[in-house]
């Protein structure tokens, strides 16, 4: 048999998959950072993986290890990523932003460690680059997933970006939710789809929301597997 059923569903397709947090230097010895574990980024790509994708793994700094058969590429800082992603993007067929990204950056790294001095510390911090809403400019025919993480009105911000990032679909993470949210090994999401089509994935392991979130994704994505 030749078919996507035995073959897997993403035979014969690359993805790509973001994860994980960055981190911005302000000197040598700190960072700033967010509580992202990568783990659902990483379930994604070994997922996708077991469904006969070529997968690559672009990551952040996190304790987890490669999933089998992925290709990881490691980086640390939004501007890494960025120039990642940007360089893997056009050979892709689905694309999924799953990584915490930091919104702002020191303006300044410090060559030499910061001493203290003053009581008070004020640091000037500037804007990273919007990775997902530059990938949703340059789209052509990838499927284009962003994750939302969200404390309230979530649908509603969600929608938002699904929107804004010109993306075809998102996946909505309230992560104040009961089991849902950093660092734990379970999830509770909402899949929304450009069509309004709205997706609840009850509480369950990141590697069953992973599987659930794949098989919504392949259906969306249609006529063009
Ligand atoms: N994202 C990105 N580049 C950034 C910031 C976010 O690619 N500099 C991506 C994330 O990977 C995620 C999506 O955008 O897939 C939404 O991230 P989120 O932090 O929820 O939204 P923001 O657009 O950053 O808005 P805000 O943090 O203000 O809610
Ligand atoms: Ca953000």
């Amino acid at each position: 048999q030749d078919d996507h059923a035995s073959r897997g569903l993403l035979e014969g397709k690359n993805v790509l998959i973001s994860a994980g947090p960055t981190q911005e230097s302000v000197d040598p010895v700190r960072f700033f950072t967010n509580h992202s574990s990568g783990k659902m980024g990483y379930a994604l790509a070994r997922q996708a993986t077991n469904l006969g994708a070529t997968v690559t793994l672009i990551s952040g700094p996190v304790d987890l290890t490669t999933p089998q058969g992925v290709k990881r590429i490691d980086v640390q800082t939004a501007e890494d990523m960025y120039n990642n992603m940007i360089e893997a993007f056009d050979h892709n067929d689905l694309v999924i932003k799953a990584a915490a990204v930091a919104d702002y950056r020191p303006k300044v790294t410090f060559e030499h460690k910061m001493k203290k001095k003053q009581d008070d510390l004020i640091l000037e911090m500037e804007r990273t680059k919007d990775i997902l809403k530059e990938l949703g400019k340059r789209k052509s025919s990838q499927f284009l997933v962003g994750f939302a993480a969200e404390t309230d009105k979530y649908l509603e911000y969600g929608r938002k970006k699904l929107v804004s990032k010109n993306l075809d679909a998102i996946v909505i993470n309230d992560i104040t939710a009961e089991g849902a949210g950093f660092r734990k090994d379970t999830n509770q999401v909402t899949y929304l789809h450009t069509s309004g089509k709205q997706q609840q994935l009850a509480l369950s392991s990141k590697d069953e929301i992973a599987k659930g979130l794949l098989q919504l994704i392949v259906s969306d994505m249609g006529e063009g597997l």
